[in-house]
């Protein structure tokens, strides 16, 4: 029952009969677009290692947000660059911080109401020393605190919220935090607003142009003793057990491309709202072959977003997130 009975190639004859049996649709509703914002007014500085991706002030912010709307994206993802940084990265719970003055404006603003505010939940953006915990010294160096970052987070969190956000998302990788962070936020009568956990966060190095970005590297050592190891399957599965049994409501896996096969293991796994982060280094490398004119920007953007979709993912937060719904 093989050729010439059988000819595959019949139903990819015409891009209708592709349409109709495609498997896989990408949509700009399952598109996130990250922002950072940053203090001033009328600031947009590009990113130099980004393309096309800026520091905004809180008003330039709100113009994107309108474009984003337009464009029917799904949400964005939003993180701060503060004015000043400290220890315990202050920045990151305060109610008049850089990301609750902008959660507050945007949500002023009509075209915002179509969007999901996602406020990413993190301290490395706050912190003198870039870690996204709180820092303590030991006989044999440094070492990330657990339970007092928790506690920390689950103050952001509850700060974000009230400020506007309609979702909280934690990139932090300490353990506990997501018990805490709904903790905190129904202390505050914010049963309603739902966590979208980086469950399944890798070490990786495909993080570099983000921490450009959000100006968030580490002065010293690395995060390989919360992130997780880039070999490893069954943890991940591991962690977003544990964090959907502390009560998240979505999931989210990062980063995407290196790391196809976890969000596959996930997907099969876990009858959960999950998306998946095609971080900065991801965008930076296509963005370079663009450059070069070794990549066709549009079919190789596109290609690898809906290799995120097929691999499992509902939603997908990418830098791409405007240009591809451009196209769509
Ligand atoms: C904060 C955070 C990071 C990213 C998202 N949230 C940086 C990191 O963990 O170092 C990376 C996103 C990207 O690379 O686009 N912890």
């Amino acid at each position: 029952m093989d050729f010439p009975l059988i000819r595959m190639r019949r139903t990819r004859r015409t891009e209708a009969l592709r349409s109709l049996v495609r498997e896989t649709r990408l949509e700009p509703g399952q598109l996130i677009y990250p922002l950072f914002i940053c203090s001033g007014e009328g600031v947009r500085k590009e990113i130099s290692s980004m393309p096309g991706v800026f520091n905004l002030s809180v008003d330039e912010a709100v113009k994107e947000a309108e474009e984003a709307a337009q464009l029917g994206l799904g949400g964005l993802l939003l993180f701060g660059l503060p004015e000043s940084k400290d220890e315990q990265g202050t920045g990151a719970w305060d109610d008049h911080g850089i990301v609750q003055q902008g959660l507050r404006a945007l949500k002023a603003n009509a075209a915002s109401k179509r969007l999901v505010l996602i406020a990413d939940v993190c301290l490395c953006e706050y912190t003198s020393h870039g870690h996204c915990g709180m820092v303590v010294e030991t006989a044999d160096g440094y070492d990330v605190e657990n339970d007092a970052s928790v506690d920390i987070l689950g103050r952001t969190a509850a700060s974000l919220a009230k400020a506007g956000a309609d979702v909280v998302a934690p990139s932090d990788m300490m353990d506990g935090r997501v018990a805490e962070i709904r903790r905190a936020l129904d202390d505050e009568e914010l049963e309603q607003t739902p966590i979208l956990s980086y469950a399944s966060k890798f070490a990786s190095a495909f993080y570099g142009p983000f921490r450009e970005a959000a100006d968030s590297a580490p002065q010293f050592g690395d995060r390989r003793s919360y992130q997780m190891d880039g070999a490893n399957v069954r943890e991940a599965m591991r962690e977003i057990e544990l964090d959907l049994g502390e009560g998240a409501d979505m999931i989210l896996m990062k980063p995407a491309m290196p790391y196809l096969d976890v969000i596959r293991a996930a997907r099969d796994r876990f009858e959960v709202p999950m998306g998946a982060y095609q971080v900065s280094g991801e965008y930076s490398m296509l963005q370079a072959a663009f450059a070069k004119g070794w990549l066709e920007p549009e079919r190789a953007m596109l290609e690898s977003l809906i290799g995120i979709r097929r691999a499992g993912a509902d939603f997908i937060v990418t830098y791409f997130a405007k240009d591809a719904a451009k196209v769509l």
